[in-house]
């Protein structure tokens, strides 16, 4: 039997955070018809799932054929029904649907001619769906809160940051995409990450702003962040030839990514379409660990994650830095990822060989993870545990580390080396 879910508010539990209403565009308020949008963005996990019987059923029609579906659910759910198949990771056959929240578009289906994300939109009478894009349909997704940034991102040179060089300093102009393939429950910037309210633009909408911005604030360097970039493969690849094409001689375009999705002859098209500087994440060595961290709880998807970022890492490293790409590699860090200092220390020393047998050079950031999102029970690393945590990974042999710090950023101890950028 096809189960179907409802989701409903636990006044208990709910701290009237508005979250799920200001963030969180409901796409059926009156009855509820499954997408997990809610569910998933609330940070007090107040909204609970329960199983349900579809209640009715509508005919529409999915490339060209007239199908009868249930009616209370999304388009993904009534084309699942009918067989199509749905994953979360980029490389499996089907249709990719990463983030489930509404904000990636990765998911996009043509909906009486317009461009919707299946995962949140309500299946309705008479719809008409057409299942492939064609060449020319522009993809969308939300991607904004453009800004000017002092330090930049963990693929930002260290000589380029701003630490130190006054407030009035930036070193790069930046935007954000709403969607992530990840459940971190510490996320940083889940205000963005869970967005499904804000508008979907075009790739080439996105870069027109940032290439503004960029000549307001006067920086050549140019960024986007997330949620995660990499999910909307098309509007991604498109976003950089625009920049590419219209940035001036000498810019940089840095791709901030939690690295899971990205793939080798992703890493080839990013570079191609003019990507010059990218900072993965490496979240962690254990599965455990990147469970922990990323709240992916299946074990089999959370590890196809983990190691197609560290298969990232080495792809970049061995072929393409630093002649063609700058890359900054990003540790989350927090004592509370770990089930004993033991288990810490362990993990973070095979994490810095690892990356070591790669190039002990390579940038790397210590970022303090602090209390956010679904965790407010933990602290905020000190400084001191940040000094430590960097003088252990440089003990260990890398040349080049950065601790981000609650009273600003940790230079390399060593001068970061000499890079000679194309
Ligand atoms: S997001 Fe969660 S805690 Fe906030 S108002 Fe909605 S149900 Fe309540
Ligand atoms: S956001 Fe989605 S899961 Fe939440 S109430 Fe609306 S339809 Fe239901
Ligand atoms: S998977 Fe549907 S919008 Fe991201």
């Amino acid at each position: 039997m096809w189960m179907h879910y409802e989701y409903h508010r636990n006044q208990e539990r709910c701290s009237k955070c508005r979250y799920c209403i200001t963030r969180v565009s409901c796409p059926s308020p009156n009855s509820c018809v499954g997408c997990r949008a809610c569910y998933l963005a609330c940070p007090s996990e107040a909204i609970e799932e329960t199983t349900v019987q579809p209640k009715s059923a509508v005919t529409i029609t999915v490339d060209g054929q007239r199908v009868e579906v249930p009616g209370d659910t999304t388009i993904k759910v009534a084309l699942e029904h009918l067989g199509y198949s749905f994953s979360r990771y980029i490389e499996d056959a089907g249709f990719f649907a990463p983030c489930e929240t509404g904000g990636c578009y990765a998911c996009s289906v043509l909906v009486n001619n317009q461009v919707r994300q299946s995962c949140h939109t309500a299946v309705s009478e008479g719809q008409r769906i057409e299942t492939r894009l064609s060449q020319d349909q522009h993809p969308i997704r939300i991607v904004g809160w453009h800004q000017a940034h002092s330090v930049g991102g963990v693929g930002t040179p260290w000589p380029e940051k701003g630490v130190g060089r006054g407030w009035a300093f930036y070193a790069e102009a930046a935007c954000f995409s709403a969607g992530c393939n990840l459940r971190c429950r510490t996320c940083q910037n889940h205000d963005v990450t869970y967005d499904s309210r804000a508008k979907a633009v075009t790739p080439e909408e996105a870069a027109r702003h940032l290439l503004q911005l960029r000549e307001r604030v006067a920086v050549h360097r140019m960024a986007i962040s997330g949620g995660e970039a990499t999910l909307n493969r098309p509007w991604l690849l498109r976003f950089f030839r625009h920049l590419k094409e219209n940035a001036p001689s000498g810019s940089r375009l840095h791709l901030d990514t939690n690295a899971t999705v990205l793939t080798k002859d992703y890493i080839e098209k990013l570079i191609d379409a003019g990507m010059t500087d990218i900072g993965p994440d490496l979240k962690a060595v254990s599965l455990e660990t990147f469970q922990t961290i990323s709240g992916v709880t299946d074990s089999n998807l959370a590890k196809r994650y983990l190691e197609t970022s560290w298969n990232a890492v080495r792809h970049l490293l061995q072929n393409h830095y630093p002649e063609n790409v700058f890359v900054g590699i990003g540790l989350p860090f927090n004592p509370m990822f770990y089930t004993s200092i033991e288990v810490m220390d362990s993990e973070l020393h095979e994490w810095a060989s690892r990356l070591i047998s790669l190039n002990d050079q390579v940038q790397v950031t210590v970022l303090d993870y602090r209390p956010e999102f679904r965790r407010a029970d933990i602290s905020r690393p000190s400084i001191d545990e940040m000094k430590n945590v960097k003088s252990f990974l440089e003990g260990v042999g890398l040349r080049t580390v950065i601790a981000q710090t609650a009273a600003g950023h940790l230079a390399p101890t060593t001068p970061a080396p000499d890079i000679e950028m194309a």
